[in-house]
């Protein structure tokens, strides 16, 4: 027996406006219709090399803790990041180069995960809680203010965008979270991934003046807040060699009541947890 299949009929939009040819992120110049978008991506030659010398040598040292090359990728996207303030064309070219893989195999994973970011951040990444608690408790109401506070009623600032130019002082990426692990801690904010906990859009909004004047608050608990580039820098696994300066740098208290009270309570009451059983691992089917 045989089938025939209609030919679709073409939707409403040209290639040049559906999403993902509209949007200027890195993965859709690679996949761009436009064959002008991705020159530079299939030429011979790759694109130009904007990496000074320094971060060729932390690339060095960041394959080196790894057997295998390929597994330091991710640290890899984290320094391109310390330099550019998102995962850029040249930036993938600059990790697929290190490591011996393809620019579509580093995309694959740049794109994949949301910390790697598309465009160019501000010099302080907000990250506002939504996920199911935060946004019971506040977080929706929140990020809302926020968008509106950062950008204006009219053109409220959407996912990822930034108020001020990227990477100048005081500029400000904003982006809504999904849950940030501090649920008791609801609704949380996230700048550049320290913690500032229980807040409410009167605090938010004093938090992201505070930035753009220059200021850096006080996380809730964590380390103290740098710079987007710096966190990045960190991610990748690069911190001061002096003692005292590393402590600085990265000590801060690490705990909250709220995550103690259960165990707090239990201690008080004397409850402990079942033992747990030595159930043997059931065998593994041989390949
Ligand atoms: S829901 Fe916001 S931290 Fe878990």
């Amino acid at each position: 027996m045989t089938y025939s299949t209609a030919v679709p009929e073409p939707g409403p939009h040209g290639a040049k406006t559906t999403h993902m040819a509209a949007g200027p992120d890195t993965d859709v110049v690679g996949i761009a219709p436009d064959p002008a978008a991705a020159e530079g991506i299939l030429a011979d030659n790759p694109p130009v090399d904007p990496f000074e010398e320094d971060t060729h040598t932390r690339a060095k040292e960041i394959i080196a803790r790894y057997p295998v090359a390929r597994s330091a990728l991710l640290p890899m996207l984290h320094l391109v990041q310390s330099v550019q303030g998102y995962v850029s064309q040249e930036g993938i070219s600059f990790c697929a180069r290190h490591l011996d893989l393809s620019d579509a195999e580093v995309s694959a994973v740049a794109t994949f995960y949301t910390m790697y970011k598309r465009r160019p951040c501000g010099e302080h990444l907000v990250s506002v809680c939504t996920n199911t608690l935060c946004a019971a408790m506040g977080g929706e109401a929140i990020y809302k203010k926020l968008q509106t506070h950062l950008g204006s009623e009219d053109a409220p600032l959407g996912q990822e965008e930034t108020a001020g130019t990227p990477n100048e002082p005081g500029s400000i990426t904003l982006e809504h979270a999904e849950c940030l692990a501090a649920c008791d801690l609801a609704p949380v904010i996230q700048v550049n991934y320290e913690y500032f906990d229980n807040q409410t859009p009167e605090k938010a909004v004093a938090l992201v003046d505070a930035l753009q004047a220059g200021k850096k608050p006080a996380p809730t608990r964590g380390a103290p807040l740098t710079n987007f580039k710096g966190a990045e820098l960190q991610l990748a696994g690069f911190f001061p060699e002096d003692e005292l300066t590393y402590r600085g740098d990265v000590d801060g208290p690490s705990q909250a009541v709220e995550t103690l009270r259960g165990a707090q309570i239990a201690a008080d009451r004397g409850w402990t947890a079942p033992a747990t059983q030595d159930v043997p691992l059931p065998e593994l089917e041989k390949k």
